[in-house]
């Protein structure tokens, strides 16, 4: 661990020029101070010649070029002054979007309205339809990148393997391969993994899975080649793709055997208050579409008015709530009309366990088509395959020319390998019950931020503003290592409890905690919340304004009062800087009717 100083920081120079002084020069090494006492000197330490908070340049290792790893570009490159952050980006695709260009399979789209699903700072007015579909989406991410200069940032074809901390060095070594195998590496001091939360797929362990000789599919990875006219089809699966997939190629395929072993909510979409009757989905005419690009605040307004819909549902959240009771009631007895009463149905399909337990899914025209003539609904696990059927676990024999597994993601761990301190292995410690720093922090792994990891608002609306406030906050922690001789930070062990107690004891009251298997509880029925935030979606932001730094184990750069440097602050140093910016601050308080400096940062 060097013990001179700090890094060099950005901009450093060694012969301040007093922006509205004059010059003074720096002390010379062999110069005998006439004060005795001063001729005596710490070998380990020397006064930095920069002003106060200069910032330590740092580089950002970004894992992925979804929406979470551009926007942090995007954020970087207008936050931080030239040079004080830089990046590099590995995306193993070929090209932006991840969840958007990945999932491409028949009805694929977001159930969160399209103008709630874009960054707060880039509206687009001529979202085709209330629910977008997934190449709308990607398009929107793409020509966003685009337009912003984003995608040259990105190193395609390069899949990050591992990373690991260097403790004595104070960064992240990072290995990977490029799409011909060749292996790269790279160093810096941050690792932003925004790998994705919903990334990882593959196919279940079930045997004979590979004898299997008709077409096999995976949710997300669709063969959009492939025609299904007049085929036998088993969809695998329950979930939120599941009831997307099973209407959309329903019309087309000759027989349908959803394979449906858990029951699941079927509600409306999210902001249903604003979609078409019954929560459906409607296509914006040019009329509304030119209405929001000619009219600025007209259309700020209504995205206002959609984001607001989805922050006011954590009431219904509550186990006990009358939200929660009302809305059961509701939703049961809609899925029992659209499944046409249909005893067997209605049992099977719906839940005893709370509304939104799992994910809650919007399926305006799902249950209906599980009634439809040429579909028949299996109710157990599949737990084989041969080389032309799906095997139950009735023992029922089922042939079929394809199967989709609509089987969901590895959210266990994340897919690489991260090694902390003392070679401490993040996908091992969190396999079974991952314990998160909100969200985004890990204890053990310094100057790490994980996007969307443990315990976060995954199930609170749109991630894209989400995403922004992950970003906003990891700046904000990055800006004051930079200014404050930080080396590196992680939260501490008596922090990540403490928030465990806290979690944990908040989510007994909420629908997350019911007894339902859900990757929320990481596959289990009965098992911790490992994904949900224990609040609100502002709840969340809230917490997320400032961070708290005396939740963290703190390494410095040798002396923490280094970043004092030569005693000036930039603005004595600056041509423009003024020498009394604190008479600005107390007139604006006054102006408010305060005195106090209260809004320092104002
Ligand atoms: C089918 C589906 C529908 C969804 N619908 C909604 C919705 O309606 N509303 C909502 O809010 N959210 C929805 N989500 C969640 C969605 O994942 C997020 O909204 C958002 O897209 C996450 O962005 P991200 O950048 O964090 O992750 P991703 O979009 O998953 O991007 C991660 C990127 O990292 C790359 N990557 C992963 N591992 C590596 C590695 N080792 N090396 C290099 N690159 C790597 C991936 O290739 C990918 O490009 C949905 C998810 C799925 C799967
Ligand atoms: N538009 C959208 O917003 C949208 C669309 C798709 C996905 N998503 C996101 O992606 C997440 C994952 O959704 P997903 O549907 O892909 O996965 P999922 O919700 O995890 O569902 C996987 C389904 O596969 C079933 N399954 C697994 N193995 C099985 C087997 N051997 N036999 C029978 N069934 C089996 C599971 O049953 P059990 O429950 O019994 O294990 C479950 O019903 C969602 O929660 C959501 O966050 C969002």
């Amino acid at each position: 661990m060097p013990h001179k100083t700090s890094t060099p920081p950005a901009g450093a120079t060694n012969a301040p020029s007093l922006g509205f002084h004059g010059h003074i020069d720096s002390p010379k090494e062999d110069e005998v101070h006439e004060n005795e006492w001063y001729r005596q000197f710490h070998p380990d330490y020397s006064v930095a010649e920069t002003p106060l908070h200069t910032p330590s340049g740092v580089h950002i290792i970004i894992v992925g070029a979804g929406a979470a790893g551009l926007n942090i570009a995007y954020k970087a490159a207008r936050q931080f002054a030239p040079g004080e952050v830089t990046f590099s980006i590995y995306e193993k695709n070929e090209d932006v979007g991840g969840t958007w260009l990945e999932n491409r399979y028949p009805g694929c789209a977001c159930d969160i309205p399209s103008h709630a699903y874009q960054w707060t700072y880039a509206p687009k007015p001529d979202w085709s339809s209330y629910y977008a579909g997934s190449e709308e989406i990607w398009q929107y991410i793409k020509t966003w990148a685009v337009e912003n200069d984003l995608l040259e940032k990105v190193k395609f074809g390069h899949k990050v393997t591992r990373a690991e901390w260097d403790e004595d060095e104070g960064i992240w070594k990072v290995q990977g391969v490029d799409r011909d195998g060749k292996p790269f590496t790279d160093e810096g001091s941050v690792l932003a993994s925004c790998h994705g939360l919903l990334n990882t797929w593959k196919y279940p362990d079930i045997p004979g899975i590979k004898t299997f000789r008709g077409k096999l599919m995976h949710s997300a990875s669709w063969d959009q080649e492939y025609d299904l006219e007049g085929k036998t089809v088993a969809v695998v699966g329950g979930g939120s793709s599941a009831v997307q997939i099973v209407p959309a190629i329903q019309p087309k395929v000759k027989k349908l055997i959803p394979y449906l072993r858990s029951p699941i909510w079927i509600t409306a979409g999210f902001g249903s208050k604003y979609a078409a009757p019954g929560g459906g989905n409607f296509q914006y005419s040019q009329e509304q579409k030119d209405g929001f690009r000619k009219d600025a605040a007209h259309h700020r307004q209504y995205c206002r008015e959609l984001e607001g819909e989805l922050n006011k549902r954590f009431l219904l959240m509550h186990l006990h709530s009358d939200d929660q009771k009302v809305s059961r009631d509701f939703v049961a007895d809609s899925m029992r009309t659209q499944l046409g009463n249909d005893p067997r149905l209605s049992t099977h399909l719906i839940p005893q366990y709370a509304l939104g337990c799992r994910r809650m899914t919007p399926g305006s025209d799902y249950l209906s088509s599980l009634r439809r003539p040429n579909v028949e609904v299996m109710i157990d696990s599949v737990v084989g395959v041969t080389e032309d059927s799906v095997v139950d676990a009735s023992g029922r024999e089922t042939k079929v020319d394809v199967i989709v597994f609509a089987t969901g993601f590895d959210v266990t761990r994340p897919p690489y390998e991260i090694i902390g301190r003392n070679g401490r292995n993040l996908g091992e410690e969190w396999a079974e019950f991952p314990k998160g720093y909100l969200s985004i922090m890990a204890e053990g792994f310094p100057n790490m931020f994980y996007y969307i990891g443990p315990n976060g608002p995954a199930s609170h609306g749109s991630i894209l503003p989400i995403v922004e406030w992950h970003t906003r906050w990891m700046f904000k922690v990055i800006s004051h290592m930079q200014r404050t001789s930080i080396k590196a930070l992680a939260p501490s062990r008596r922090a990540v409890d403490d928030l465990q107690i806290h979690t944990h004891e908040l989510l007994k009251r909420t629908a997350w905690s019911s007894a339902c298997s859900s990757w929320f509880k990481n596959g289990k029925k009965h098992g911790p919340v490992t994904a949900i935030w224990p609040g609100s979606r502002l709840h969340y932001f809230e917490v997320m304004k400032e961070p708290r730094f005396e939740d963290f184990d703190i390494e410095y750069f040798g002396n923490r009062f280094a970043y004092m440097g030569n005693g000036f602050t930039s603005t004595e140093l600056s041509e423009n800087g003024t020498a009394v910016w604190y008479f600005d601050i107390l007139e604006r308080e006054q102006a408010k009717g305060t005195t106090a400096f209260w809004d320092i940062e104002a």
